[in-house]
């Protein structure tokens, strides 16, 4: 059976899609024919190069400003079709030592982030009884990890709330899933793993893959191809090197 994605005339939202694996997904999507809806705190001047993506500056944990864009989105495109819920940020901290405000920071971000997003562009789907949403987790989810813990966290509350989040939906024929992405080489990994260490020893056996890497399952999980919720989805090992 040969597929390929079809985007023509749909909408996306990505968040976090400045860099690393939300630009490569919008690119795609782009590509495919769709309109990519960029939400990130940085600009992406070339992204917003492309015809088919627009970006928009905003921080995710600010409920309104979500909201008032998803809105704008909507008025000039009449339509919502996706979600990706990308954007994150990990900085390194031990437990012992971690300031309140910096664990508050990551909650907001990571999880408060995609509630906002997530409520934002609901009401749009439930009206055209269709919908898919994509949540990121990471493997720190089920395995945490030292000077993680505020990130691990949140992804493992993500897991949660995405299962319940599709329970609710289903209804209003919305598919809700989670992608874990595997080990990918953006600026997120780069910060949060020095080189050597753990690094190292990915590139000597599974291999560190490329935004470009993730494009494939997420493309899937928007698709009607993907007929499952409340599922998640792990890209892993594309490449072993042993
Ligand atoms: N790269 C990996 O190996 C890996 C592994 C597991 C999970 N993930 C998850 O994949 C997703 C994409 O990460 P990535 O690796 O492409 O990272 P990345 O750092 O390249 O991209 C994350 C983006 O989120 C944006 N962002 C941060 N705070 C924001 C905010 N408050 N509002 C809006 N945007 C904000 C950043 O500006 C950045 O563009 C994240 O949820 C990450 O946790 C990545």
């Amino acid at each position: 059976m040969k597929t390929s994605f079809d985007a023509h005339g749909e909408v996306l939202l990505v968040t976090g899609g400045a860099q690393g694996i939300g630009a490569a997904l919008a690119r795609a999507y782009a590509e495919a024919g769709g309109t990519a809806v960029v939400l990130d705190v940085a600009d992406a001047p070339e992204l917003a190069q492309h015809p088919r993506i627009e970006c928009h500056r905003v921080d995710i944990s600010d409920r309104d400003a979500v909201f008032e864009t998803v809105s704008r989105a909507v008025n000039r495109h009449g339509r919502i079709d996706a979600l990706v819920a990308g954007a994150a940020i990990q900085p390194r901290s031990n437990v012992a030592d971690m300031d309140p405000d910096e664990w508050r920071r990551v909650l907001a971000v990571n999880l408060d982030g995609v509630v906002w997003s997530c409520q934002a562009v609901l009401p749009h789907m439930r009206s055209a009884r269709s919908g898919a949403i994509v949540v990121f987790a990471s493997g720190l989810a089920l395995h945490g990890r030292a000077q993680a813990s505020a990130y691990a966290a949140s992804k493992g509350a993500l897991v949660a709330y995405a299962k319940s989040l599709a329970s609710e939906v289903a209804e209003d024929r919305i598919r809700v899933n989670t992608i874990f992405p595997g080990v990918i080489d953006t600026a997120q990994f780069r910060d949060a793993n020095p080189a050597g260490g753990e690094r190292e020893h990915w590139q000597k056996t599974t291999g560190i893959g490329t935004s470009e890497d993730v494009v494939g399952p997420l493309l899937y999980l928007l698709s009607d191809a993907a007929t499952m919720t409340g599922s998640t989805l792990t890209r892993d090992r594309a490449f072993s090197k042993e």
